[in-house]
């Protein structure tokens, strides 16, 4: 069958394209110009907005000179540690770093950034009177959960589900499953072994981040599912790989990202790594529903067991809707617990291994709490994991680690009801986006004395000594009613991590000898001198997955 269109039919057709297209600029150019007029009008009012803004291109240019001198691949993670470690430049009539920074990014960004660099300010914002999270982030997630997630949940039903999941992370449940966190760990140590070098040498050159990666990703499962998928030793698994399929899609909404969304390419990779994810989690779950499942330990049975409490019914089977979105979460907390605490193992691993000091100090806290056999250690932790908490230095190392290297941030909706208030300032948020930004406030030298240097003994010194952290300053997990749920789950892997490895191995991070390998003859990349650092977008990643070689010692 043919169709025929009148030459006027057509020229109906492409009069109304025109007038869409028309419409939609004219809706585009006034969005903009009310932006910029705001801008302007922020900034006659004294509004911390840095110079220049440039009444055409917003912040544009201002973003383009901050990543000047970084390489292309570097976080913008660093873009923000310019912008607030010189303020003085870009904030010339201000006598302190803001606590808020005004940025306007439209068209790349739709709504302008508040970018909160003070403590007291993001307490106000996540603490005091804790903002909902902005709606871009269930959108961003949304390939990979469906929207039935912590992140994506409107806040009374995140109370509701907040605290069905928070017995499964409680200190002591996970302190009650350490034996299996050093079996895994136990597994990650082995490999390491098998790539030391031998006759007391280095060995050959292997990525520690895919390693890292691959143990938290079997930790979080085992931990949440009681699910032994052996990512470790029989990777890549299906779940991770159709999980990292998803992750592909994670972006923020721009016009790029919505168009996808409409493609059926988008549609059929989502449905078929979905169903991947789906098939493989539910009979597992629907195990862990049965009156004699192993154990009651992972966050799964202890969420069932809150739901059932809530009914007063020990018998009650969780509706189709509870198992929907038991999957979600899960799919979350594989998500958010695996590649932020790959990359805190390799920094903090990093970290101590550029430090001599801290390194002899660590290794004389591991004899003197666990033993001067190495070789026990994991039995002395597995029969008493509290010993864990006795590792104090560990314990400021990772968090003196942390601080230098932030992983993840929050997002909230500013609002006409919500104002920030610092110093007799009030500072709007209608119609922005406020982000919170650890990089930021971890490296304010105001607040941190010293604050370039790796000094773990920050978070040992009593209250009153001038390197005693500053109240609500150190916050890689955030802090309020929607901090980090993994963060104990995070900070028990990495103490195991150290208190397994550093007495046993050597580290040399050698992005000399992998440069090499890949016949790069152009000088390495680095960021503040340095050739290892944080890459890519979102969590991103460490610079060529931390190229390692390892020696037994
Ligand atoms: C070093 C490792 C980690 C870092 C730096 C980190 C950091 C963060 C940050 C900054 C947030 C945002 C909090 C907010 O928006 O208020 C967050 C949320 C979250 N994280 Fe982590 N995280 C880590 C490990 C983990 C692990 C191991 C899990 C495992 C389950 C996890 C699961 C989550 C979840 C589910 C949320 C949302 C919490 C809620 O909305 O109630 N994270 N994390």
């Amino acid at each position: 069958m043919q169709l025929h269109f009148s030459s006027g039919t057509a020229s109906l057709v492409g009069l109304s394209v025109a007038l869409i297209v028309v419409i939609w600029l004219a809706q585009l150019i006034g969005r903009g110009l009310s932006v910029r007029l705001k801008f302007r009008a922020m900034r006659s009012r004294g509004l911390p907005v840095p110079e220049p803004h440039s009444f055409l291109y917003g912040h544009i240019p201002l973003l383009k000179t901050l990543k000047e001198g970084l390489p292309n691949d570097a976080h913008d993670t660093y873009v923000h540690r310019k912008l607030t470690m010189n303020w003085p430049k870009y904030f010339p009539n201000q006598k302190s770093c803001p606590p808020v920074i005004y940025l306007d990014l439209w068209p790349l960004a739709s709504q302008p950034f508040i970018y909160v660099t003070s403590p007291e300010a993001c307490f106000q914002v996540t603490q005091q009177t804790a903002q909902p999270r902005h709606p871009m982030f269930s959108w961003a997630l949304f390939p990979v959960t469906g929207g039935k997630d912590l992140i994506s949940m409107d806040m009374p039903t995140h109370r509701i589900w907040r605290s069905r999941l928070n017995p499964g992370f409680s200190p002591k449940n996970l302190l009650s499953q350490t034996p299996i966190l050093i079996e895994e760990v136990g597994t990650f140590v082995q490999q390491l072994k098998e790539k030391a070098g031998t006759d007391g040498n280095f060995g050959d050159l292997c990525h520690l981040y895919d390693r890292t990666v691959a143990l938290t990703f079997d930790i979080i499962m085992r931990v949440s599912l009681d699910l032994q998928v052996r990512e470790q030793t029989r990777g890549p698994t299906p779940i991770l790989k159709a999980l990292r399929a998803l992750i592909r899609h994670v972006k923020g909404p721009n016009i790029w990202s919505e168009l996808e969304r409409w493609t059926p390419s988008y549609r059929q990779d989502v449905a078929l790594n979905s169903k991947i994810l789906r098939d493989s989690l539910l009979p597992q779950i629907k195990s862990r529903l049965q009156p004699d499942a192993s154990s009651e330990k992972t966050v799964i049975d202890l969420a069932v067991k809150e739901y059932k409490n809530e009914y007063g019914n020990e018998n009650r089977q969780p509706s189709p809707d509870f198992i929907d979105t038991v999957i979600s979460q899960l799919k979350l907390f594989i998500l958010a617990g695996h590649d932020t605490t790959a990359q805190a193992i390799c920094w903090v691993l990093y970290e101590i291994t550029k430090s001599p000091e801290a390194l002899g100090q660590i290794r004389a806290e591991h004899d003197e709490v666990l033993g001067p056999n190495v070789k026990l250690a994991a039995q002395i932790l597995s029969a008493d994991p509290h010993k864990l908490n006795s590792l104090r230095y560990t314990t400021a190392v990772i968090k003196e680690s942390l601080r230098l290297h932030p992983i993840a941030s929050t997002h909230r909706r500013g609002s006409r009801g919500f104002s920030f208030a610092c110093d007799g300032t009030t500072y709007p948020t209608d119609g922005a986006i406020i982000w919170t930004s650890p990089t930021a406030i971890h490296l304010r030298a105001d607040l941190w004395p010293r604050v370039m240097e790796f000094l773990p003994e920050r978070f040992i010194v009593a209250e009153g000594h001038p390197l005693h952290p500053v109240k609500n300053a150190w916050r890689p997990f955030e802090l309020g009613t929607t901090k980090c749920i993994g963060e104990e789950l995070a900070m028990i892997e990495m103490k195991l991590v150290l208190a397994l490895t550093m007495r046993e191995l050597d580290f040399h991070f050698d992005w000399e000898g992998w440069n090499a390998l890949q016949g790069r003859t152009t000088p390495p990349d680095s960021v503040g001198g340095e050739h290892i650092y944080r890459v890519g977008s979102g969590i991103g990643s460490v610079k060529d997955r931390l190229p390692t070689r390892i020696k037994l010692r």
